[in-house]
């Protein structure tokens, strides 16, 4: 167990779900100051036993679970759980504020614990967990989604600045949205740069080509990051207007993984679209589009954007 530290010091809470989440953060709560008092798992399984273990706490199965007097239960449980956890840990006493770590679902999801007199929130860790991350410096600059009561949200506030992190507010109404956009920020990307290295390998090129498209990668993504919008790190042939070359390459790509060609052509025209926010596109970037257009069946060419 931790030495403790003062950011959260006096907070007193449980955590239901014992996976990666819930293991990740009752591990940085913990760490700054946060008094872990019990762990609750579906059954009394090994996951529960080794988290109550480390963290010193008590092993609780969820049917049984009460947390009233507790400041927080953070519930992390899967998202087609927590309507039914809900409704059943509210036939027990609960603690002051109970928060889930679900981007897609908005505080709502968890009204029969609100109407039994928690503070109901939702804490959404904006970073991939492929496991239990327990080292506390692993929350250091990531993004936190709240959404709830202003009691649930001020807790939620208070842990996320005791772990470095970053706030805001994503209302229940934008949530789904805005997680689909998380999905496409990280999953669609680590699809691209997945298709890269197919066509590497369709060309018969060596590994390295494909570690050379990740090392590429990170670097656009690390200045598209840095600046003040991704939008100005926008990179490449068709943010240069390179129209020949683009549909050159498109008519290779025909040839090598058709199944590719209305990707690219559809990520060309959504860069020529971005491109746009920022100023009216020059006679090449207008060719350059009407010849994407002519390639995306059923599409007609967009009228210009307002800014
Ligand atoms: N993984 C990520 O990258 C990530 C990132 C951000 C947010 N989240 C969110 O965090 C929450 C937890 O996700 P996770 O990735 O930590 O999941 P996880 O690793 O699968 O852990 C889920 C926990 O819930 C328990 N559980 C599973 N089914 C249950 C049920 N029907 N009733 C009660 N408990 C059940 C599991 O226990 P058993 O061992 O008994 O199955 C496990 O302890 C979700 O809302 C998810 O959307 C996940």
């Amino acid at each position: 167990v931790y030495a403790s530290a003062p950011r959260l010091a006096g907070l007193r809470f449980a955590v239901a779900g014992p996976g990666r989440v819930g293991a990740s953060l009752a591990h940085w709560a913990a760490a700054a100051g946060a008094q872990p008092v019990a762990v609750a798992g579906r059954t009394s399984g090994a996951a529960t036993a080794d988290l109550s273990a480390r963290l010193g706490a008590a092993a609780v199965s969820l049917a049984a679970l009460e947390t009233g007097g507790l400041d927080l239960l953070l519930l992390a449980l899967p998202d087609g759980c927590l309507a039914g956890a809900a409704r059943s840990l509210a036939g027990r006493p609960q603690a002051r504020v109970v928060l889930h770590c679900s981007g897609s679902r908005g505080a709502d999801v968890l009204a029969p614990l609100a109407a039994a007199g928690s503070a109901v929130g939702a804490l959404h860790p904006l970073k991939a967990f492929p496991s239990a991350l327990p080292d506390p410096r692993e929350a250091c600059g990531v993004f936190f989604a709240l959404d709830g009561d202003p009691e649930a949200v001020s807790l939620a506030r208070r842990l996320v600045a005791g772990w470095g992190g970053e706030a805001a507010v994503v209302p229940a109404a934008a949530r789904s949205a805005y997680h689909l956009a998380a999905s496409l920020a990280a999953g669609g990307t680590v699809t691209l740069l997945a298709a890269a290295d197919e066509l590497a390998r369709r060309l018969g090129l060596p590994a390295e080509v494909g570690r050379g498209y990740a090392a590429l990668a990170r670097g656009a993504l690390a200045a598209a990051g840095a600046a003040p919008s991704p939008a100005l790190g926008l990179t490449g042939p068709v943010a240069r207007g390179e129209t020949g070359l683009v549909l050159a390459q498109l008519e290779e790509l025909r040839g090598l993984y058709p199944e590719l060609v209305p990707l690219a052509v559809e990520l060309g025209l959504e860069t020529l679209r971005r491109l746009e926010r920022q100023g009216p596109l020059g006679p090449e970037h207008q060719r350059l589009r009407r010849a994407l257009v002519a390639q995306a069946p059923g599409r007609a060419e967009p009228p210009p954007q307002p800014r």
